[in-house]
């Protein structure tokens, strides 16, 4: 058998904790070897010593047969390794070409940048594994998927043979995971190997020929994808069987908490991105909001939530008008975000996980008394909310969160938001790189929510999970609201309709 990249008997320890455990890993070249665990598992700590990021406590590396030592990027990219991370590593203000050749940049004779070289050779490879980017587009002006796609181009400019994904579908829409999918089938075609990240079952049935499977930190075996059912690798992966379907009772909705009435807003480039939209949420409903991304969902969230101006209209909760208020106005009205863009708006990512819990309420009472901060009750909280929503990192509370993995940071925030017992909840995106474990439990939390009295906004890209956890689906086509149902009323197919403006249906979203 010949492997392009074999792992042996890997260890790496964090302060307080084994990160991986004796992890081996053989991937044969020329196939797709999928990487699946819960959140925390230790995946993207063994993608980033392959890739020369860490350094292994203990424990071998291969390379097509033979030994090496991975001791930092270069040497990976020296190898033929390349990696695309959970969280891309581009420069916003810089073009596509620019971010590529960052580091490796090809001169004319006269000594300066040679641009036009570089994006000749994107633009030929772009077309040869169909990618099709623009390589002088800049990154602050293109989609993520495309984004992705740049770094993709980045991996196959430095002639890597070796590619690793780390979660390269959490941010991705549906018909960009599809294309990306084939993409990957394309690059093994062309000779390469990919080694990905994923919590979605789905696309290790779809794109993966073997799968190994980690659970905290150990390795628990490796599979032949074709063999084994998604129910299996769930199973393999948590240790337990689990619930793939939300088990909630019939909403009992109440009183109107939140109301939009004729909102317009612009977005960032300053076109209208919100068109004339209107919608209510009320006391014990969950509302789903179902839209292709960039159709006006981001500035909607971004309105409602006091992250941007709105252009004209109005929204109220609870009956007060918070058109113009702060954005810490509208938390102190009732109002709780789980924010689409967990680092931007989510985190302090170098404060430690104690203080991100607290970071709207530090001036109150407990954790504040007459203006001084009480680090008993704080650390008491942090450890209740833990346990609470098993939030796992090194070194609990006192984890910086930027060293803590992608799911756990995002389950903080989950935490830290329901926590509150907000009459409004706007979660976005809530299980975006979550396990499949702690997807069942955010859904169950989110509808404990709906049934403690609050109104729930939902906005997400996945069309499962709108259905699966919504009482009525309101869709968003370009600005406009082009859809309000009950969620038993509709399906795939009629929501799907609805989201590419073929048809409109928008019952009385009003009194
Ligand atoms: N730089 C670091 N310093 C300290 N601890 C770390 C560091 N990087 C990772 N860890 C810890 O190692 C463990 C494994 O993290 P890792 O990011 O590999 O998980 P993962 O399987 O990729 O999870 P996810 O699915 O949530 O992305 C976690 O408990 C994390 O807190
Ligand atoms: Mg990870």
């Amino acid at each position: 058998m010949a492997y392009a990249i074999e792992m042996l008997n890997i260890t790496k320890d964090f302060p307080g904790i084994r990160a991986n455990d004796n992890v081996t890993i053989q991937v044969e070249a020329n196939t797709v070897h999928a990487l699946l665990g819960e959140n925390g598992a230790g995946k993207s700590t063994i993608m980033s010593i392959l890739f020369g990021l860490y350094q292994p406590t203990s424990g071998i590396i291969k390379v097509n047969g033979k030994e090496v030592h991975i001791s930092n990027p270069n040497i990976a990219n020296s190898l033929g390794i390349g990696m695309v991370h959970q969280h891309f590593k581009l420069v916003d203000c810089f073009t596509v070409t620019e971010n590529i050749i960052l580091g490796m940049e090809p001169k004319t004779k006269y000594g300066t940048v040679d641009i036009k070289k570089a994006a000749e050779k994107i633009s030929k490879l772009s077309e040869k594994y169909g990618l099709n980017v623009d390589p002088y587009a800049k990154i602050e002006n293109i989609s993520v998927g495309m984004q992705q796609r740049v770094e993709i181009l980045k991996m196959l400019y430095r002639n890597s043979d070796i590619l690793i994904f780390d979660e390269p579908t959490a941010v991705l829409t549906p018909q960009e995971i599809h294309e990306l999918m084939l993409i990957m089938r394309n690059l093994v075609k062309e000779g390469k190997t990919i080694l990905l990240i994923t919590h979605k079952l789905k696309e290790i049935k779809e794109v993966a020929d073997h799968c190994t499977v980690l659970r905290k930190g150990k390795c628990i075996g490796t599979i032949d994808v074709k063999d084994t059912t998604e129910r299996q690798m769930a199973e393999m992966m948590v240790g337990r069987e689990v619930n793939f379907s939300v088990h909630k009772e019939k909403a009992q909705p109440k009183e109107v908490v939140l109301s939009i009435k004729n909102l317009n807003c612009n977005n960032f480039k300053g076109l209208r991105a919100v068109k004339d939209f209107s919608l209510d949420v009320r006391a014990g409903e969950i509302v789903g909001l179902a839209g292709i991304d960039g159709n006006g969902q981001t500035e909607l969230v971004y309105a409602i939530t006091g992250l941007a101006k709105s252009e004209s209209g109005s929204i109220f909760l609870n009956g007060q008008d918070i058109t113009n208020l702060p954005v810490k106005g509208r938390l102190d009205a009732g109002m709780a975000h789980v924010p689409e863009d967990r680092h931007k708006h989510g985190l302090v990512l170098d404060f430690p996980l104690k203080e991100n819990f607290i970071i709207h309420c530090y001036k109150d009472r407990p954790f504040s008394v007459n203006h001084i901060l009480q680090p008993q009750k704080i650390d008491e909280y942090a450890d209740f909310l833990i346990k609470e929503f098993d939030v796992r990192s090194g070194q609990g509370k006192e984890s910086k969160t930027r060293d803590m993995s992608g799911g756990n940071q995002q389950k903080a925030i989950i935490a830290r938001e329901l926590d509150r017992h907000a009459k409004l909840v706007i979660v976005v995106q809530p299980t975006r790189g979550l396990d499949v474990g702690a997807i069942e439990y955010i859904h169950s939390r989110i509808v404990a929510q709906r049934d403690a009295g609050a109104a729930v906004l939902l906005v997400s890209l996945e069309l499962d999970e709108i259905l699966n956890l919504s009482d009525k689906i309101a869709v968003i086509y370009d600005g406009q609201l082009s859809g309000y149902v009950n969620a038993e009323d509709t399906d795939e197919n009629e929501i799907g309709l609805m989201m590419s403006g073929s048809i409109k249906k928008v019952g009385d979203c009003h009194e």
